[in-house]
C-alpha cells in the first residue's frame, strides 16, 4: 500500500527550476533511495513534501488525502518527518532536551525520550552537551529529533555525509532495526549509491530536477541517464 505519492511537482526558485514535473510513490514500510548529483533537487523535495516550500504546481497525496494545503505542524502530525543536512544546536542545552524540542508542540513524558534516546544509541550520553558530539552520535541525535514526534515517515537528508565505512555500517544497522520494529517507512537521501544501496530494494535517480530512473541497484546502474549524470 502506498503511503506517500508526489504528483507532478514544479518548484521554481529565482532563476532555477528546482523540480520538474517530479512524480514518485513510496509503500508503507519501504526503505526507498533517492540519489541525485549534489544541486539536483534533493533537499528541496523533502522541503516541499514537509510544507516549508510551496510547489508551483502538483500534489501530494499521503494515506489517501493531498496535504498540499496543510500546515507544516498538521503535516508533523500526521506522520512526515525529516532530519537536516546541517543540525543546529541551542547552546546549554542537554541531549535530553534537544531530543524533547523535536516535538515542540507536545511534552513528551521522561519515558518516552528515553526510550528514543535508547532507539538511537544515545541513553548513556542523555546529559551531554551535542555540541561535544562526535560526528555519529550527532547523526543519531537528528534522527531522535525527528523520532520524537512520532513519524511514520523519516526523510533522512544525506544523513551518511561525513561519517566512516564503519559508521556508515552503524548507521544502516540502527536504521534497519527501525524501519523493521515501527515498520517506519524511511527515505533515504543521498549523492551516491554506496551506502544507500545497502539498504533499498528500490532508488529512484534525480538529475537537475527531475526523475531520470527508478528501480533496482542493478537496473539503475545500466541506465544510460544515470550514467551521464553522475559521469557527465
Ligand atoms: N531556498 C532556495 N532558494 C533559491 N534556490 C534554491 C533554494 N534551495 C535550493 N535552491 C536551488 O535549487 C536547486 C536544487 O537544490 P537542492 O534541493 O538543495 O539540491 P540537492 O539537495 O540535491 O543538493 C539548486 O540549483 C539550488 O541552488
Ligand atoms: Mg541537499
Amino acid at each position: 500500500m502506498v503511503i506517500l505519492e508526489v504528483r507532478n511537482i514544479d518548484k521554481r526558485f529565482p532563476g532555477v527550476m528546482a523540480l520538474k514535473d517530479v512524480s514518485l510513490a513510496i509503500e508503507r514500510g519501504e526503505i526507498r533511495g533517492l540519489i541525485g548529483p549534489n544541486g539536483s533537487g534533493k533537499t528541496t523535495l523533502i522541503r516541499t513534501i514537509m510544507g516549508f516550500y510551496r510547489q508551483d504546481r502538483g500534489e501530494i497525496v499521503y494515506e489517501g488525502d493531498n496535504i498540499v494545503d496543510e500546515e507544516i505542524w498538521n503535516r508533523v502530525n500526521k506522520g512526515l518527518s525529516l532530519t537536516y543536512q546541517n543540525p543546529l544546536y541551542v547552546a546549554g542545552l542537554s541531549i535530553f532536551r534537544h531530543i524533547e524540542l523535536g516535538t515542540i508542540a507536545k511534552r513528551l513524558p521522561t519515558q518516552k525520550i528515553m526510550e528514543i534516546a535508547r532507539e538511537v544509541g544515545l541513553e548513556d550520553k542523555i546529559d551531554d552537551d551535542p555540541s561535544e558530539l562526535p560526528v555519529l552520535s550527532a547523526k543519531r541525535l537528528e534522527i531522535a529529533k525527528a523520532l520524537a514526534t512520532s513519524p511514520k515517515i523519516l526523510m533522512l537528508d544525506e544523513i551518511f555525509a561525513g561519517l566512516s565505512f564503519e559508521e556508515g555500517e552503524q548507521m544502516i544497522d540502527m536504521l534497519k532495526t527501525l524501519n523493521k520494529e515501527k515498520n517506519l517507512t524511511i527515505l533515504l537521501i543521498d549523492h551516491n549509491l554506496r551506502m544507500v544501496k545497502k539498504m533499498v530494494k528500490r532508488t529512484t535517480v534525480i538529475d537537475m530536477g527531475e526523475i531520470i530512473a527508478e528501480g533496482s541497484f542493478e537496473e539503475i546502474i545500466e541506465d544510460e541517464k544515470v550514467r551521464k549524470a553522475y559521469i557527465g
